[in-house]
């Protein structure tokens, strides 16, 4: 079986014809720990939304080889108001297996309080989303995530907002997850903590200014180009010149690939 989880060729997402992040080209290993770092707009949601399938691409190619995925989205995009409590939450994650009216067996209970157990957060089974702390819905969201049991875990700045302690006990979740083989991809703007804790590096800016080991990427050459890309893009800008695929050319999609696509569940 081949060690690739993700591999883009020439990969253009974007939202109404406008491109967010173009001419990606690069392969994910499996069971590898990944940084996707850049500024503010410069397509890392985007692409993550692409790898979950949300977004088709506009050109190029996304080919994905999991058998399940768990994408933790940006906090900014969560709705906190939702009437639910921490265990209507953490007990999504079962839902692939149980679906959505499924009960949930004494086994199911002992995994849940294991995981609350593993974030910190025993005895918060009860307690209102709208309750929590920013930190204490991280690491509800980090249980819901354990329970997925996926082999491709997207993490869109999961540690916006969250303290020293909180990261460091996150941290340690994530590192699991890749040593028991699991990919990891996880966006982030602390670069003291990718230069700490990630071996591999995207640096994106629209385009993609570095990929590698993270030494390497995190330059401070390119994270001047970084800079230079984003400050030299026009938002009003039409389609890039650099387009390879003429239109009305079949973009690959999912369906052809070997394993079943799904998200598991977001919020
Ligand atoms: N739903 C949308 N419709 C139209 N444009 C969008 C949409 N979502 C994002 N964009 C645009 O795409 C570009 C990339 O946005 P994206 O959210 O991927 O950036 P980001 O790198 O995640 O930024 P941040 O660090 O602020 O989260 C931005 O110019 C943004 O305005
Ligand atoms: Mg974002």
């Amino acid at each position: 079986m081949s060690n690739t989880c993700l591999e883009f060729k020439n990969l253009t997402l974007g939202y109404h014809g406008h491109a967010a992040i173009h001419h990606l080209s690069g392969e994910v290993q499996r069971g590898s720990l990944t940084a996707v770092v850049g500024a503010n707009g410069s397509g890392k949601s985007t692409l993550m939304k692409g790898i979950a399938g949300i977004l088709k691409p506009i050109s190029g190619t996304c080919v994905t080889r999991y058998q399940r995925l768990a994408y933790l989205s940006q906090q900014s995009e969560i709705d906190r108001t939702f009437p639910a409590r921490v265990i209507d939450l953490v007990s999504l994650g079962y839902w692939q297996k149980r679906g959505l009216l499924g009960r949930l067996t004494s086994r199911d209970r002992a995994g849940l309080s294991g995981c609350l157990g593993a974030v910190g957060l025993t005895g918060f089974e009860k307690r209102p989303l709208d309750s929590l702390s920013g930190g204490q819905m991280q690491r509800a969201l980090f249980a819901r995530t354990m329970l997925q049991d996926a082999d491709l875990i997207l993490l869109d700045e999961p540690f916006n907002a969250v303290d020293a302690r909180t990261i460091a006990d996150l941290m340690k979740v994530i590192k699991g997850w890749v040593s028991e083989g699991r990919t990891v991809l996880c966006v982030l703007h602390d670069h003291a903590l990718v230069r700490e804790h990630f071996l591999q590096t995207l640096l994106i800016a629209r385009n993609p200014v570095a990929w590698g080991a993270t030494a390497e990427v995190m330059t401070f050459e390119n994270l001047r180009r970084a800079r230079s890309f984003q400050e030299a893009w026009d938002e009003q800008a039409g389609w890039c010149d650099e387009n390879t695929e003429q239109p009305g050319q079949p973009h690959v999609h999912r369906d052809h690939l070997p394993y079943q696509h799904k998200v598991v569940g977001h919020v």
